[in-house]
């Protein structure tokens, strides 16, 4: 008996679509808890209010109209696995005082139920071409230094300069490493 080889799963970074709307809110009730920054989910709980603007206010984001202070402008991106909704990626078009800090340009969340499966180490590489694509060539990537996770997927990303430094995070001095890609 002859068996066909499985495809190999095709993994994306995609302009977010109202076609993966109900995936997105799925994989935020499974993930909301398990990321390091709420910013880059929503509150599945309220999503009755935010999934009718939730394309446009990404548009606004990147064009820098109606952000929180101190927030700069920035691209999202959904992360597919054979078209299905898997992460997301946030890309700061520039650095901010605090963003060097901590935050860096890119910032990756893998929804809960696909991590631990060499997906973020995959979807890295593709954010910084993005972050490149967007006219970034020195690409600054940070996590907390107790966020093994992160920490080895950054490493397995290629070639950085690398640092620790000491910063306040939502009030607590924190290890955070820094990763300079040079693209
Ligand atoms: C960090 C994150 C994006 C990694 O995505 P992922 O798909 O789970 O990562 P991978 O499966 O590619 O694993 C990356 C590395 O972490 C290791 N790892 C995975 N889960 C781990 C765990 N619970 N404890 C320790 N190491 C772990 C893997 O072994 C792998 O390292 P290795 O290749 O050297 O063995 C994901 O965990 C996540 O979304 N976390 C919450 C948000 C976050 O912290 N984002 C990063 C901020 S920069």
């Amino acid at each position: 008996m002859t068996t066909c080889p499985t495809p190999a799963p095709t993994l994306r970074l995609e302009t977010p679509s109202p076609d993966l709307l109900d995936d997105y809110i799925q994989a935020c009730a499974e993930t909301w808890g398990h990321v390091h920054n709420s910013y880059i989910l929503h509150d599945p709980a309220t999503a009755h209010e935010w999934r009718s603007h939730l394309l446009d206010d990404y548009r606004r984001q990147e064009q820098g109209l109606g952000l929180p202070d101190g927030f700069v402008p920035s691209r999202t991106r959904w992360l597919t696995l054979d078209g299905r909704y898997a992460g997301t990626v946030n890309i700061r078009l520039r650095l901010s005082p605090q963003l060097e800090r901590y935050g860096g340009h890119v910032g990756i969340v893998i929804r809960l139920g696909l991590r631990g499966q060499g997906l973020g180490t995959a979807a890295f590489p593709l954010a910084i071409a993005e972050a490149h694509r967007l006219g970034i060539r020195e690409v600054l990537a940070t996590c907390e230094a107790d966020n093994a996770p992160s920490r080895q997927m950054l490493l397995h990303a290629g070639p950085a300069r690398t640092y620790r430094r000491r910063a306040d995070i939502d009030g607590v001095e924190r290890d955070v490493c820094h990763f300079w890609y040079v693209v």
